[in-house]
């Protein structure tokens, strides 16, 4: 079976930078290490949006030199914490729509990968970190599925259109969500990977099952009560991995470095 590779919400600051104690170029060069060492046949690793922190044009500097030596074809997307115009400036040759959103597809075997720009600006509020789909986004994203001629899509946003319980995020998904679970639905045959929770997470809504993966760096927390969207944890990094078979697709995700290594057998022992 063909793979793809899923990395979310690296968050790259600048160097010396930390969150929580973490160096996110750190994490996200053990991931991505990881992953192409374990699966060097992946025919993409779509990244879920979040690259950089602050949407700084060094910090896109700093995401560079660390995909520099990465040999699986990457394909970038967006999220709330990015800037549109900082990423181009670092990566001019990203596909663009024609209304300027970092959105693509692209077929492999029996599947159709669509990677959507759900990023609310420009202009960007200040503490605004909801998502959107315009009406431009979603044409795009219309004609993605009406023209993938009977395979399975994968559509993938930064910002999940559905609610997860976790109260604080729920509050800054995204927006038009139930438009968009609309069109998916009228669609049917896809499955959707959602970054943006830095959790692992999956369930179905509208009829459309979904997924969403953890982060190289910081956390998120099963917070049900707390409104904030504050809370992060240092638990191991993760990628995410699809198995893309001839009737869908099989969703694993794997945790990377301390506290995730392996062992060859667990028989109970002094
Ligand atoms: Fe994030």
């Amino acid at each position: 079976m063909q793979k793809v590779l899923f990395v979310s919400d690296p968050h790259i600051c600048l160097p010396g930078q930390k969150i929580i104690g973490l160096d996110p170029s750190a994490r996200l060069t053990e991931v991505l290490v990881a992953a192409t060492t374990a699966h060097p046949d992946a025919a993409a690793l779509v990244l879920l949006g979040d690259l950089t922190h602050h949407g700084a044009p060094g910090e896109y500097a700093a995401l560079a030199r660390v995909l520099h030596k990465i040999r699986v074809p990457i394909i970038p997307m967006l999220g709330n914490h990015d800037r549109r115009d900082a990423f181009l400036d670092q990566f001019a040759s990203a596909p663009q729509t024609e209304s300027g959103h970092i959105q693509q597809w692209c077929d492999i075997g029996a599947h159709r990968i669509i990677t959507m720009d759900s990023l609310d600006g420009p202009p960007y509020p200040d503490q605004h970190h909801a998502g959107f789909l315009c009406a431009d986004r979603l044409a795009f994203l219309d004609h993605a599925l009406n023209t993938r001629a009977g395979r399975h899509a994968i559509v993938c946003i930064h910002h999940p259109p559905f609610n997860t319980g976790v109260i604080g995020m729920d509050r800054i998904k995204l927006r038009n969500g139930a438009q968009v679970l609309d069109l998916l639905a009228q669609h049917g045959n896809l499955h959707l990977v959602c970054g943006h929770l830095h959790q692992t997470i999956s369930g179905n809504a509208h009829g459309i099952p979904w997924t969403v993966f953890k982060s190289p760096c910081h956390q998120g927390v099963v917070e049900l009560v707390n409104p904030t969207s504050g809370l992060s944890t240092n638990e191991p990094g993760a990628y995410g991995l699809g198995l893309l078979a001839p009737d869908g697709v099989i969703i694993h995700s794997v945790d990377v470095g301390t506290g995730a290594q392996i062992f060859n057998g667990y028989s109970a022992k002094h």
